[in-house]
């Protein structure tokens, strides 16, 4: 599939001060010639503010970096993961359409999109709240048919209750990622047939929807505010290191 930018583009593009701050910390990572080795991280956190990258946001994420826009833009347009035109406010649902969930249903999920979303994808819906795409296999075969919603995975999905979920997100609800079947993670349908005796001590939701329902952040543009900045490493930086032939002044990468 040919990817190019959007042919609609916002005037410009700037992180929220906490994402800056994290971006920063980000290249801090890196040998300090070697910043643009940060360029995936960076321009996911972009992705995770807008919900897309514009041109604006590609730049911007380029000139932080020194590195050249087309270089930035190579990996943009490389990578299915990073967007670039506009998803829906609320959420982009990404629906599997790899033999396992094709097998077991994908094709009805898809129909489900195109009735309640857009015929399309990467089309808005018409309230522009949700938008779809079909992708390849999300590694969550034996959950199949299953889609990721924001960040979080659906699994062992009814076309019925994929509905439902839609319903939910158009309502401003986030539904309780995971399997939607009952399951509790990717055991045999039927229950379990080893390792039953740790059933009684294990807790209602698997570690990752456990993790989805604490941090609410499924559907949720990242800001920065989120989570602490945890660079510990940065603190070391200021004590004064004993000199060797290696050392050099680490030059400022901030955008303009
Ligand atoms: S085939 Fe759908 S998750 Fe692997």
């Amino acid at each position: 599939m040919l990817r190019r930018l959007h042919h609609d583009q916002p005037e410009s593009f700037a992180f929220t001060p906490a994402n800056q701050a994290w971006a920063e910390a980000q290249i801090t990572k890196y040998p300090e010639d070697r910043a643009a080795s940060a360029i995936i991280p960076i321009l996911w956190r972009a992705q995770e503010q807008d919900g897309w990258l514009s041109r604006p946001a590609i730049e911007y994420v380029a000139n932080m970096l020194g590195m050249a826009y087309i270089r930035a833009l190579e990996v943009a347009s490389f990578y299915f993961m990073f967007q670039l035109a506009p998803v829906g406010n609320v959420a982009h649902i990404q629906v599997c359409g790899t033999t396992s969930c094709m097998i077991c249903g994908a094709e009805d999920l898809i129909s489900v999109c195109r009735e309640k979303i857009s015929h399309k994808p990467h089309q808005l819906s018409e309230d522009g709240s949700l938008s779809w795409e079909e992708v390849e296999c999300l590694g969550a075969c034996s959950n199949a048919p299953m889609v990721q919603i924001g960040k979080d995975y659906y699994e062992d999905l009814s076309a019925r209750r994929f509905g439902e979920i839609i319903d939910e997100l158009g309502l401003g609800k986030t539904p309780v990622p995971g399997p939607q079947s009952g399951r509790f993670a990717s055991e045999p349908a039927t229950g379990l047939t080893s390792l039953e005796g740790y059933i009684s001590d294990r807790v209602e939701k698997n570690a990752s929807v456990q993790l989805a329902i604490s941090h609410c952040d499924t559907v949720r543009r990242i800001d920065g505010t989120e989570f602490p900045l945890l660079t510990p490493w940065r603190s070391k930086v200021k004590k004064p290191l004993p000199k060797t032939k290696h050392d050099s002044p680490r030059k400022s990468k901030t955008a303009k």
